[in-house]
């Protein structure tokens, strides 16, 4: 039984052993297509109260917070918290996202540490709807966001010192913020950090329906999910498919880590690439498919690029980033060398001859923490 569990998890997460791709086709990837979906919906003025902007005041998980609405923008730059000298980051959660949940929580305090002015946008309000709805409310809401950043700027936020990043459907709202602010002030937000950016209702759409590159300075992109929820363009300056992009390794490592766990390991792992600055190390690859086959450890010549703040922006196009399957996920150099390749490595158990328990090689696998090397 345990036995078929791995030819089944040999078939879908390492290379295949052969390509059925004749008889398969390809992926359509989840949720591909929403009819409709990139028609904006009209959004009456008495609903931006629900639209805010919180700013983290303090560096603790605990930290009060002051919550200014659209209609409040102007009294946000009066915060003793808020210094336009800094530079400043907005988070934008995903899909029915708050920034009283864990994930604006955790990065609110990030980057409070890090010297950033922090904003959490609450989309709230405008996605707890069925998923397509909330796909077409952030397309509408990206104008009055803007408008709130370009009032901003009249009391010092300079745009080049402002990042966006967005969590999930939060990539593409950012997107939508970014492109309004442009149109509005003809200059670009300094960067958009999109972590796995949502596919479904996104994935056949054009750069002008969703997160491009040409909506920010510099726009990076997190890989976790790419055929479900997340998306499989590389539509960054710098596009980071980690482990291939689709699927990663389980923290516990015998529990396969499917889908809302891949997508959700885009936001663990920018946490863990802004406490472990220059950790994560990624290698070129010349194509979407090669990150997806892994096959760009024999590239030459060998380019890489860093995840986190500190990403080469001269260095752009897609990028294939090894990890371990604990927090904080980063192999460093170990990365670039094929042979620490999680699944890869993790496979070799099935390889080994002369076992004849299975048992006996989880066992084994469970208490040595060197399983991925020593097993070959
Ligand atoms: C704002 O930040 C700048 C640059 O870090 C610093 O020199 C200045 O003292 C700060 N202003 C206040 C009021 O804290
Ligand atoms: C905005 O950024 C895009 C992509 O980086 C770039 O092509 C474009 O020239 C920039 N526009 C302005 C007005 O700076």
């Amino acid at each position: 039984m345990l036995y078929l569990v791995f030819v089944l998890f040999e078939l879908l997460f390492a290379n295949a052993m052969y390509s059925s791709k004749a008889l398969e086709g390809y992926t359509a990837g989840y949720l591909a297509d929403c009819p409709g979906s990139n028609i904006p919906t009209p959004i009456d003025p008495k609903y931006l109260k629900y639209l805010t902007i919180s700013v983290q005041q303090g560096r603790s998980f605990f930290s009060s917070r002051s919550t200014y609405s659209y209609y409040q923008i102007d009294e946000l730059p009066k915060n003793p918290h808020v210094n336009f000298s800094q530079p400043s980051v907005m988070y934008i959660g995903g899909y029915m996202d708050h920034p009283s949940y864990l994930p604006g929580k955790v990065l609110g305090v990030l980057y409070k540490k890090l010297g950033y002015n922090v904003f959490l946008l609450n989309t709230n309000f405008f996605t707890v709807f069925d998923y397509p709805l909330a796909a077409r409310n952030v397309r509408s809401i990206g104008k009055p966001v803007a408008e709130m950043l370009v009032s901003l700027t009249q009391y010092g936020l300079d745009p080049k010192t402002l990042s966006i990043v967005g969590l999930s459907l939060g990539g593409h709202t950012a997107s939508f913020v970014a492109k309004n602010f442009k149109l509005l002030t003809g200059i670009n937000i300094s960067r958009i950090t999109a972590l796995d950016p949502s596919g479904p209702c996104f994935r056949n759409l054009g750069p002008e329906d969703r997160l491009d590159q040409s909506d920010a300075d510099f726009v990076d992109v997190i890989e976790t999910n790419i055929d479900e929820y997340g998306m499989a363009a590389p539509v960054g300056h710098v596009n980071f498919y980690v482990n291939g992009g689709e699927f990663q390794p389980g923290d516990v490592f015998w529990v396969p880590c499917t889908g809302l766990c891949s997508h959700i390991r885009s936001f663990t792992l920018w946490v863990a690439a802004l406490n472990n600055p220059d950790s994560f190390i990624a290698l070129k690859c010349d194509s979407v498919q090669d990150a997806r086959d892994k096959k760009c450890y024999d590239r030459t010549p060998i380019v890489t690029n860093i995840v986190g703040l500190n990403t080469d922006r001269t260095r752009e196009g897609v990028f294939y980033l090894s990890t371990d399957n604990n927090y904080p996920y980063f192999l460093k150099e170990k990365g670039l060398k094929k042979k620490y390749e999680f699944f890869n490595s993790h496979l070799s158990l099935n390889r080994r001859s002369g076992t004849k328990i299975f048992g006996e090689q989880l066992f084994e696998s469970m208490f040595s923490k060197l399983y991925k090397i020593k097993l070959n």
